[in-house]
């Protein structure tokens, strides 16, 4: 089939770079000339496992191209995507502003007499598809098109695996002919597909999102009680995990959630709910746990190290998760950002995302020390903490961390550490939730 993606983002280009993966003909649209002009260079705006490999063997092969015309996207597509950013608003609501001027846009540029399918795959809020649809047709009166709703559930780190073998594929539409060219879209994927109308595959999504954060906070609250009690959250969400109906993914202890989908995520969903006059408390407590989350941590390195100020302290991971070199809202940049506002010395060490940090500015390189290797970030330190969980964490040589340091202190933001191997290395080791 013939797609066009609208917003070359994340989801946009992973979702392209899949679609033609799978045999059909896609060409992605964005506004960005800069990325579109990168992105036809064979240059990859983020770093995202397997998907340079997947870009370059479907641009090769004539699947996938990158325009920044949405006139040539539409006109040339049967099933049109909308993939741009919807950020929140400092009242936690959506930004529904580049939607809207997409679907304007889409709009202007529908012909008589060719039906297109116009497909939200942004995270918006419930209700959105309507005001897309109003949207074309107040700008365009004979316009021949439906609109769905077909939420991405991709992960950042393993987003090409997600969209290859999807858990489920959510079609939200009120046409028969839309169902049946999705269903076409999505057949070579061979998923589960669930058709519904398209108000509830909205809110699938932001439900799903929150759910998801609410087992991390679920499990965050219980390490709180395990560390008051002796008891091991390790152990907990396994015993809990191994009942089929609770599941033990999304049970990891650890920091709190960060990223630019679950704190936002959240957020949107608790705005929502208080537009529509039935108030989500359950999310506030939520994010309540999560911000907690974060400072019952430091105050424990604090507690260890009786004052912050002047105090030369290593960390490991600065990305929002592994495997990516995201860091928009990630925990593991606040916690840094609090220690230096304390006075610490911070050197930092992260395998892909100490670059972007900087660029963005979320972190100020001459208050914080970007290390070239785990190794270097540790020297002369007084404590070490792990905020992301990168695997190569795993292989340091400890013997030589221990060396290196000024005394062997290691708080493990996301227990990724086997507390007795730290032990036997020498290291007074704290993680969260279990015995330190
Ligand atoms: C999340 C969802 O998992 C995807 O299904 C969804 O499509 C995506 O948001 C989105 O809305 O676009 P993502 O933000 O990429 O994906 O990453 P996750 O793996 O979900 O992790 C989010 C945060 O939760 C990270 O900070 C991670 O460290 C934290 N987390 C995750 C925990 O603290 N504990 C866990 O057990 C799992």
């Amino acid at each position: 089939m013939d797609l066009c993606i609208i917003g070359s983002g994340y989801v946009g280009l992973v979702s392209g770079a899949c679609f033609a993966e799978v045999g059909h003909h896609v060409v992605c649209v964005d506004n960005d000339q800069r990325k579109v002009d990168a992105l036809q260079a064979g240059k990859i705006p983020i770093y995202e496992p397997g998907l340079e490999d997947l870009v370059h063997r479907n641009v090769a092969a004539k699947r996938l191209r990158f325009t920044n015309s949405i006139q040539d996207g539409v006109d040339s597509s049967q099933v049109v995507f909308i993939a741009v950013p919807t950020p929140p608003q400092v009242d936690g609501s959506v930004d529904l502003t580049y939607i809207e001027r997409v679907a304007r846009e889409i709009a202007g540029v529908l012909k008589p007499g060719e039906y297109r399918v116009v497909v939200d795959k942004s995270t918006v809020p419930v209700k959105t598809g309507e005001k897309v649809a109003d949207t074309i047709r107040r700008y365009n009166k004979g316009a021949e098109f439906d609109v769905v709703s077909n939420p991405e559930f991709l992960r950042e780190g393993c987003a090409v695996p997600d969209l290859m073998n999807p858990d489920r594929v959510v079609i939200g539409s009120a046409s028969q002919k839309a169902t049946d060219l999705m269903k076409q879209v999505y057949e070579p994927f061979r998923a589960p597909i669930l058709v519904t109308d398209v108000n509830s595959a909205e809110l699938i999504k932001h439900a799903a999102n929150s759910f998801l954060s609410l087992k991390i906070s679920y499990i965050n609250a219980v390490a709180a009680i395990c560390e008051a009690s002796g008891a091991d959250v390790e152990m907990v969400a396994d015993g809990i995990g191994m009942d089929k109906r609770i599941g033990r993914n999304f049970l990891n202890a650890g920091l709190g959630y960060g990223g630019s989908c679950f704190p936002k995520d959240v957020k949107a969903f608790i705005a929502i709910s208080k537009q529509l006059g039935t108030p989500f408390k359950l999310l506030e407590e939520v994010e309540r746990i999560n911000a907690a989350q974060l400072n019952r941590f430091i105050d424990k390195v604090r507690n260890a190290l009786w004052v912050l100020k002047d105090k030369q302290i290593a960390v490991w991971g600065l990305t929002f998760k592994p495997d990516t070199d995201d860091v928009r809202n990630s925990v593991a940049i606040e916690l840094v950002n609090k220690l230096v506002a304390e006075g610490a010395h911070v050197t930092a060490y992260d395998p892909k995302g100490a670059e972007k940090a900087v660029e963005w500015k979320l972190i100020d390189p001459t208050k914080v020390k970007l290390a070239p290797t785990p190794l270097d970030a540790v020297k002369d330190a007084e404590a070490l903490i792990l905020a992301t969980e990168w695997k190569e964490f795993s292989n340091v040589d400890f013997a030589e961390v221990k060396q290196s340091m000024h005394t062997p202190l290691v708080f493990d933001g996301r227990n990724l550490f086997d507390p007795e191997t730290m032990a036997q290395f020498g290291f007074t080791y704290h993680a969260v939730g279990r015995a330190g």
